[in-house]
């Protein structure tokens, strides 16, 4: 039986538009979802749709207008000091750029030993612990840990902060953007391993990308965002075989092929999907429900 451990209920974020006038703008809109124990969700759309928005509010760096985030059943807004910090302790983060994610003055073992210090103080085999995890995300432990930041690629640095997870036992990771500035061969490497240790550990991930094919590589739920909502969302494979909302099936069209060239007769007009999708709107604006189901674990939106 699926175990829920995270739920995201009509979560809403507002910012001011503009400086000078007490217009807001909604980044991110009613989004819902839950996150089961070992699931891997990826949250898919274009720049500017909301997705790090949605990160930051569960890892509370940003406090939403409205709605909830509820991680084993407790609103994460409602949590005491000491909570808060065991909510750290298992809800984590790898953000696009790894070089900002250390602190270029300490070499990684100090960055790992403040993970004890933190944590768990109490802890007697820190070396081995250590070693093991690095060791565990294909790395010689020797090598790395007596170097600082700027000596190591961004590829290891990566590595180095999902051993970090590793090591905290984390049950949630945010992986935003995480592969992105990774080569081919690298990214593939990175993605086996957050599959494999989600596999191994039930940790769950939420995996941010504009990327649809590293999303349905690795990901068992998919979410599509466009201007802040979710559009369509439910089991990966039904959601890219059997695409339903018009913006999911325009991203999806829009992936390059290997085997296929670009023709430069073949435009992309940014309005006509924004058309299509009032069109598509208003033919469903009798409809009695916002989302509709496709299927058991396939949801869309047909009506604003
Ligand atoms: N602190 C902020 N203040 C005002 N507007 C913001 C703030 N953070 C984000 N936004 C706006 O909210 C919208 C959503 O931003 P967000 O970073 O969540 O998009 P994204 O989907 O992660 O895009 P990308 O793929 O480019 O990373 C954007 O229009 C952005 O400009
Ligand atoms: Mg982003």
């Amino acid at each position: 039986m699926n175990e829920i451990i995270m739920k995201i209920e009509n979560l809403t974020k507002e910012f001011d538009l503009d400086f000078f006038s007490k217009k807001r703008f909604k980044a991110v809109n009613n989004v819902s979802f839950e996150i089961n124990k070992g699931e891997i969700i990826s949250l898919i759309g274009e720049s500017g749709s909301g997705k790090t928005t949605v990160g930051k509010m569960i890892l509370r760096l940003l406090k939403p207008t409205s709605g909830k985030i509820l991680f084993e059943n407790k609103d994460i807004w409602d949590l005491k000091k000491n909570e808060v910090k065991e909510y750290y302790r298992n809800v984590q983060a790898i953000f696009q750029d790894p070089f900002s994610s250390f602190n270029t003055l300490f070499k990684i073992n100090r960055v790992f030993n403040m993970i004890f210090d933190n944590f768990f103080p109490e802890e007697k085999n820190r070396k081995e612990k250590i070693e093991k995890v690095i060791s565990q995300v294909g790395m010689n432990p020797t090598n790395i840990l007596g170097k600082y930041p700027h000596q190591l690629s961004g590829g290891q640095l990566q590595r180095l902060l999902i051993a970090r997870a590793l090591l905290m036992n984390v049950k949630v990771l945010v992986a935003d953007e995480l592969i992105s500035m990774l080569d081919a061969s690298t990214r593939i490497d990175v993605l086996n391993l957050l599959a494999e240790i989600s596999e191994k550990t039930g940790m769950s991930i939420i995996f941010i990308t504009h990327d649809l094919s590293l999303g349905y590589y690795l990901s068992d739920t998919t979410l599509i965002m466009y201007k802040g909502e979710i559009v369509e969302k439910g089991d990966t494979v039904e959601v890219y075989n059997n695409p339903q909302h018009p913006y999911t099936k325009m991203l999806l069209n829009s992936v390059p092929e290997i085997d296929r060239k670009w023709d430069k007769n073949e435009k992309f007009i940014p309005e006509t999907i924004i058309k299509e999708i009032e069109l598509y709107y208003q033919a469903n604006k009798e409809k009695s429900t916002i989302y509709e189901a496709i299927s058991k674990n396939h949801y869309v939106k047909v009506k604003k």
